[in-house]
């Protein structure tokens, strides 16, 4: 017989470590829609593994194309060296990027990306003789990963109040949730574009135009709870970057590849940002990796500002276009070329919505809110507990249902693999509306 497993030593993430290892949850095979659990039960993903597993799980291309990099090159350094499937790679993404966008630097995973972007964004000043702009803006529950320069422009007071002051410099704009204009908004929220207008008159008056370097934003903040941004919104905000020369960053780790229905959330909003930094789904999370997509001419000027042989950013990873990556990146963009998975959650997002409003109305929720294939089911929280009542849903919708969700304080998010069918969509609010009526 087997011994039991040991969780002692696996200190886990983002975690409540104790509570999990009482009763813990494990996965150990996966496939197309379901995850398999110890206790051989199928586990239907509501949420993409961590909203990234946009193809669903182990598609055969994107299996048979890491074995097979596997055996041929396990790795090969991209400092001063090269191999064709990064530059390959590289090109596939920008072949589906916006117009403009158009050099990619690859790193291993979100937080890495962001990083990579802040660096480029100050760098880029800087060599241009703009040096007085330093100063980064991020926004209230924005997350953008973990590393220091990602907590810092982060707007999520847990991931910064233990790790002292992070960057110097840095601002935050208000997040727009607001539901008492909003609540059970079918997409976009009506209200709530006049909270661009705070940027120029708040952020910029505070600071100087001219010392800030670059603004961060997820397009639709997912992981604090799926914050929709208001009708022109996000319009506002280009104009506005535009105006002072800021740079703007659009971090669509979560809503890159297909989550909104369109390739990146830029297309779907007509807002093309500066550079757009993605992860997750662009490997369908098979192998680790991250890239930012950045604008020409911000490339071309760190190429015009270095003598000639020498290097012209000092920066990357060991593991930037790592090859495992690079061939699972290539069979996943040619899995959504094939079938057609943008069009397909873009076809899907009003059953998705309907069946997601259709929780209206059962107790303790709050707030709904949609886009694409992602939605937040707001509840009301227990006096004094926050969390503890979408945990308690977490909980109840993986026992009991074989549903897997996510929670974020007391907010649900679902944000399924982009191949679900309705009759899944249809399983997942089921599972919901049945808990919280119990
Ligand atoms: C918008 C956003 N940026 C960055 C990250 C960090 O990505 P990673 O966990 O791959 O470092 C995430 C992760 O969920 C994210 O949602």
């Amino acid at each position: 017989m087997a011994s039991p497993l040991n969780t002692d030593h696996f200190w886990m993430p983002f975690t409540a470590n104790r509570q999990f290892k009482s009763k813990p949850r494990m996965l150990v095979s996966a496939q197309g829609m379901y995850y398999t659990s110890d206790d051989g039960r199928q586990i239907l993903d509501g949420t993409a593994g961590l909203w990234c597993s946009n193809a669903g799980h182990c598609h055969p291309k994107i299996v048979q194309a890491i074995q097979q990099q596997a055996a041929s090159m396990d790795f090969a350094p991209v400092f001063q060296m090269g191999h064709p499937k990064a530059f390959e790679s590289a090109s596939a993404l920008v072949a589906i990027a916006p117009e403009g966008l158009n050099r990619v630097f690859f790193c291993n995973d979100g937080s890495e990306g962001v990083d990579t972007a802040l660096k480029i964004a100050l760098a880029y000043h800087r060599i241009r003789g703009d040096a007085l702009r330093t100063r980064l803006i991020g926004r209230e529950r924005g997350y953008h990963g973990v590393g220091f320069g990602g907590i810092a422009v982060g707007g999520i007071a847990g991931n910064r109040k233990h790790f002292g002051p992070t960057l110097a410099g840095v601002d935050h704009l208000r997040h727009p949730l607001d539901i008492g204009r909003n609540a059970f908004s079918r997409g976009l929220p009506e209200h709530g574009a006049e909270l661009a207008d705070e940027f120029e008159q708040r952020i910029l008056a505070l600071h100087d135009p001219a010392t800030i370097a670059a603004l961060i934003v997820e397009p639709l903040q997912g992981s604090t709870g799926v914050i929709v941004p208001p009708k022109g919104y996000l319009q506002k905000l280009r104009m506005i970057c535009d105006k002072y020369g800021i740079l703007l960053i659009f971090d669509e780790v979560i809503t890159g590849f297909g989550r909104l229905g369109s390739a990146f959330a830029a297309d779907y909003f007509g807002v093309v940002p500066d550079m757009i930094i993605c992860a997750k789904g662009l490997t369908n999370a098979s192998v680790p990796m991250g890239a930012v997509i950045v604008r020409q001419a911000i490339h071309d000027a760190f190429m015009s500002a270095a003598p000639e042989n020498a290097i012209e950013f000092f920066h990357g990873y060991t593991y930037s276009a790592h090859p495992l990556a690079a061939a699972a990146m290539l069979a996943t963009m040619e899995v959504y070329r094939e079938e057609q998975l943008f069009a397909r959650a873009a076809e899907l997002a009003p059953y998705f919505e309907d069946a997601a409003h259709s929780l209206r109305g059962l107790p303790y929720v709050k707030d709904i809110r949609n886009l694409g294939l992602v939605c937040g089911i707001e509840l009301e929280s227990q006096p004094g507990k926050p969390g503890v009542r979408a945990f308690d849903v977490f909980l109840k919708a993986f026992w009991d249902k074989g549903v897997l969700i996510r929670t974020t304080g007391d907010i649900i998010a679902l944000s399924p693999p982009l191949i679900i069918d309705k009759a899944q969509i249809d399983q997942l609010f089921t599972s919901l509306a049945e808990i919280l009526q119990s």
